[in-house]
């Protein structure tokens, strides 16, 4: 079976073939970064305007690249939510009227069951159950995952998710959107020992995570310091350390309070280095396992979306021509894939 996948839920267009026997067969992504730049964030008019240029034209790539022509497809899936509405609306209409056009089914996808199961596009997939730590720029939250759409959330984050925060931080540093990577790159020339932030919510039982006093505090401890780079560095060192320290102890509990020895770290803050390097160590000492899609995978894409709907095609979980947008939509709603 082969399916086309469209994401368009905030920034970033995805498209993608994929095929059931033959694995991911194209995939295709154009990133909004520079429109929103000069905005310091996503500006949602925006994003909605240029995914309606961009998702036919990708299609259309995508489609060539993967020699596959509207009659090799059996279904068509779309990020139906959570996300910008505007943006969700394009990728939902374009795919409910191309799968209308062709005659076949249309399913519409969780964004963050997509980036749940992202790792599964991986030559070495994690066998269920296990535990999911998904931290992108929109949420941060701890799954227990007993199957396929059998999700119970364990934790998320009271406030500020965890992209968010290493975004806000590094524009305090006066880095450009999204600062995320750029704060990692920082962070590689920094020192230890010079700043301590803190571990929120650690101190007390619970998975819940609050990310807005780190950037309070980094706000609190940049206007104190100098403003030299090295200065900026040992910061943006420091608040990487405190992020994926305090990601470590909320993983090890959600593991001992499982019982399981896996571990899935996906959405965009799964591409951190430092934050991957961790939770293997972890895991080591654990002697469990930790999984993570490949750097492409991390972020927002196509394949992820083609991926989880063709789990969800396959069990007839499909949307009809009324389907709209869920711009919010909570991952444990989803029904069981069996
Ligand atoms: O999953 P994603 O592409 O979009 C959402 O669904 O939100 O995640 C984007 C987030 C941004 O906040 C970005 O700064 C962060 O992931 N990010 C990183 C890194 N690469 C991307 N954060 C820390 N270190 C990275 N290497
Ligand atoms: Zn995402």
């Amino acid at each position: 079976m082969r399916i086309l996948g469209i994401e368009t839920s905030c920034d970033e267009t995805g498209i993608a073939v994929y095929d059931d026997q033959q694995g991911l067969l194209s995939h295709e992504l154009y990133s909004q970064v520079k429109l929103h730049a000069d905005y310091g964030g996503v500006v949602p008019e925006l994003a909605s305007r240029d995914h309606v240029r961009k998702t036919l034209p990708l299609i259309e790539k995508a489609m060539q690249d993967a020699k596959t022509s509207p009659r090799d497809l059996d279904g068509i899936a779309f990020t139906q939510g959570p996300g910008l509405v505007g943006a969700l609306l394009v990728g939902s209409s374009v795919g409910r009227a191309l799968a209308f056009a062709w005659d076949i089914p249309a399913v519409g996808v969780h964004h963050m069951e997509g980036h749940l199961l992202a790792p599964m596009l991986e030559k070495e997939k994690p066998d269920f159950p296990f535990v999911a730590l998904l931290v992108s720029g929109g949420h941060s939250m701890l799954v227990k995952v007993a199957g396929l759409g059998r999700y119970e959330v364990l934790g998320e984050s009271i406030d500020d998710a965890a992209g968010e925060a290493f975004d806000k931080t590094a524009k305090l540093l006066g880095l450009d959107y999204p600062g995320g990577p750029l704060l990692a790159k920082l962070a590689e020339k920094g020192e230890p020992g010079h700043y301590q932030f803190p571990r929120p919510m650690t101190d007390r039982p619970g998975l819940d995570f609050s990310f807005s006093g780190l950037k309070t505090f980094a706000a609190n401890t940049i206007r104190g310091a100098k403003s030299d780079e090295q200065t900026h560095a040992n910061i943006a060192y420091a608040f990487e350390e405190a992020v994926v320290d305090t990601l470590m102890i909320k993983c090890r509990r959600a593991l001992k309070q499982t019982g399981m020895k896996r571990l899935v770290i996906a959405g965009g803050v799964s591409a951190n280095k430092r934050l991957r390097a961790a939770m293997e160590g972890m895991m080591k000492k654990l002697h469990g396992e930790v999984y993570y899609p490949s750097l492409a995978y991390c972020t927002d894409n196509g394949a992820m979306i083609a991926y989880a709907g063709m789990q969800r095609l396959k069990a007839g979980q499909t949307v009809d021509l009324s389907a709209t947008a869920n711009p919010r939509w909570p991952l444990d709603t989803l029904p069981a894939v069996d």
